[in-house]
């Protein structure tokens, strides 16, 4: 027996150190401390062999072994326990010297930075901004627009309609009657928003936006458009840009005119851009045709008005030189990068 004790001892000792992980260390501990299949355990079974007189010494000795090897354990234990959590403290290490992986920032659409230019420009001239609706009766869209059911000018425009009576709206020129039912003149309003019309190829899409703008006082004419047009087309495309009318029709306008803009490309000596021609086309307008005063309960003796409607994108192709309309709803992110600030 004491030769065993011996044995054990030894094994113990040499065998201990050698363990890293706390799992390991447990096996090698069970062979020697598992009350089944223990070797200390195992001794104690084999009391019932010595001779009697002998037991108690014995059995002092051996729980003097036992004791002995559940202190090595518990400190190999705690070796160990720190062995692993050094090891998992190494390999969670966090390096905060590394430079930081690029952050990629989102920049505006070409569309959205044009829209909030014309809208800054226009509210500074004290125009009211109204946000219309994009579902639209016939009424708001055609009818008080002086465009009754049948009238040639709604082939200007083809209708996405959703019902007998419902479209979506084709213009913004919707936001005119919705300014003069709720408000009394003077009224200068600005109404951004998308519209839709079936059209579709490299410079027209079924949905894009429009500004719309409408003045109503007592003694607007022409001039009042004229020299709003030149001050906006100054603010938008640059210094010395001035405009031009051409005579144009709309029903809702009378007169109506096309707006033309000095080629800011080439100061208008005629380039690519203006097709030779020193000029551009940025937008519709128009005195406000009187019908269309009186649907709305404005007296038209006594108040006069101008309106304009003009693409967003349009504008947005024409400042940036972007000759596809497309591009401006792909969210290609290599397009959309060039216009980051
Ligand atoms: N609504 C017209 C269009 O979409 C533009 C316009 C607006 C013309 C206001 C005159 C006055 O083409």
């Amino acid at each position: 027996m004491e030769e065993k004790i011996r044995q054990i001892k030894a094994e113990i000792e040499s065998g201990i150190g050698q363990y890293e992980t706390g799992e390991a260390l447990y096996e090698f501990r069970k062979k020697f401390l598992d009350n089944k299949e223990g070797k200390i355990p195992a001794l104690m079974k084999g009391m019932k062999d010595v001779p009697p007189e002998k037991r108690p010494e014995m059995g002092k000795v051996v729980n003097e072994v036992k004791g002995w090897a559940m202190a090595q354990f518990e400190a190999a234990e705690a070796r160990v326990k720190a062995l692993e959590l050094q090891k998992k403290n190494e390999s969670e290490r966090v390096d905060v010297t590394m430079p930081a992986k690029g952050q990629s920032v989102g920049g505006l659409h070409p569309n959205t930075i044009v829209a909030g230019e014309l809208i800054d420009i226009f509210a500074g001239m004290g125009f009211e901004i109204l946000e219309g609706r994009e579902i639209e009766n016939d009424y708001y869209n055609f009818t008080a627009l002086n465009t009754p059911k049948d009238h040639p000018a709604r082939d200007m425009q083809d209708t996405f309609y959703l019902s007998e009576d419902f479209l979506l709206r084709t213009q913004t020129s919707t936001g005119q009657i919705h300014a003069m039912e709720s408000g009394k003149p003077p009224i200068k309003m600005l109404s951004p928003g998308k519209v839709f019309r079936s059209d579709d190829d490299a410079t027209h899409s079924p949905m894009f936006h429009q500004m719309e703008g409408l003045v109503v006082d007592k003694g607007i004419t022409l001039c009042d458009l004229k020299g709003m047009l030149d001050t906006f087309s100054e603010k938008i495309f640059g210094e010395g840009v001035h405009t031009r009318l051409r005579p144009s029709y709309f029903p809702f306008t009378e007169p109506s005119v096309e707006v033309d803009v000095s080629c800011f490309a080439c100061g208008g000596k005629g380039c690519k851009l203006c097709k030779g021609t020193g000029w551009i086309e940025v937008l519709g307008a128009g005195i406000v045709n009187r019908h269309v005063l009186e649907n709305c309960g404005i007296d038209s003796e006594e108040y006069s008005g101008f309106a304009f409607g003009m693409g967003v994108e349009r504008i947005a192709m024409l400042k940036y030189g972007i000759n596809n309309i497309k591009a401006l709803y792909e969210s290609d992110t290599r397009f959309a990068e060039q216009f980051k600030k």
